[in-house]
């Protein structure tokens, strides 16, 4: 199984703080956003990993994470997107890394409490297809939205004016390396984007797409400046719960 994490984009939604520097080195309580999922990879047993950055802080990245030794990976790559052409032009980036293995990609920006250890047995041992994460949240337009019916993903949509529920798809998504296949094939969006959830609908129509619902705490640390500073609070008070 390997490791994607992405950490491309604009950050536009945090200007000025992202005026000159990539969303991902910003603080989220003590640690630059980025060691976030880094960390949650390393913990689910994951040490082969690679990260997608672009822009002008590239560079950084490789200053700050090295080897990736300091999380126990094994190893740590790294692909530079030209553009921002979109989560699903940055996943296609990692084709070659990952070969025909299964993989996890975290959004560079996505923080959670739960361990993904579990998701990630269970997705070892689906024979195929693909697995997300949703958690229930009261502002479900702000993200990709799952329809359901009982357990069972039926449609998603990516920011929906009126959500079918209120289930955000997180950015932790586990691909067969079919993914590549359907990237392939993506056009873009209106936003001039190539869009993940469009992978994870191509996987739904194959009736490939498994889902699980997620209890512990996530935030999507990059969307606004108070989303970050929930973050980093919420970071602060389960390193308290962690240490006492
Ligand atoms: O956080 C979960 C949400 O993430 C999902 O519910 C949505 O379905 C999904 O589209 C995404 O929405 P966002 O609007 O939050 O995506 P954002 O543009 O912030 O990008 C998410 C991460 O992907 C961010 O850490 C940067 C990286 N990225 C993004 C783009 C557009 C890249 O590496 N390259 C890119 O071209």
């Amino acid at each position: 199984m390997k490791g994607v994490v992405l950490a491309g984009g604009l950050g536009t939604r945090l200007r000025p703080l992202t005026s000159i520097t990539n969303k991902h080195l910003l603080p989220v309580y003590d640690q630059p956003m980025i060691f976030y999922p880094l960390q949650k990879l390393a913990e689910a047993g994951i040490k082969d990993v690679m990260l997608v950055t672009g822009g002008n802080s590239a560079g950084d990245f490789l200053r700050l994470l090295g080897d990736g030794s300091k999380f126990g990976l094994n190893t740590l790559n790294y692909a530079y997107q030209v553009n921002e052409g979109g989560i699903a032009e940055a996943i296609g980036l990692t084709k070659t890394f990952v070969g025909g293995d299964k993989f996890v990609v975290i959004l560079g920006d996505n923080i959670l409490e739960d361990s993904l250890a579990e998701k990630v047995a269970a997705f070892k041992n689906q024979e195929n297809g693909a697995r997300i994460l949703l958690k229930k949240v009261s502002n479900p337009s702000d993200y990709g939205v799952a329809e359901l019916e009982g357990n069972r993903v039926v449609s998603i949509e990516e920011k929906p004016e009126r959500p079918r529920s209120s289930y955000a798809v997180i950015g932790v998504y586990m691909f067969d390396s079919f993914a590549f296949e359907i990237i392939d094939s993506l056009e873009p969006s209106a936003r001039g984007e190539l869009e993940v959830t469009d992978i994870n609908n191509a996987y739904l129509k194959e009736n490939k797409l498994h889902a699980d619902i997620i209890d512990g705490w996530w935030a999507d640390s990059g969307c606004s400046i108070d989303g970050l500073l929930q973050a980093g609070i919420m970071a602060k008070s389960l390193r308290r719960e962690h240490t006492v």
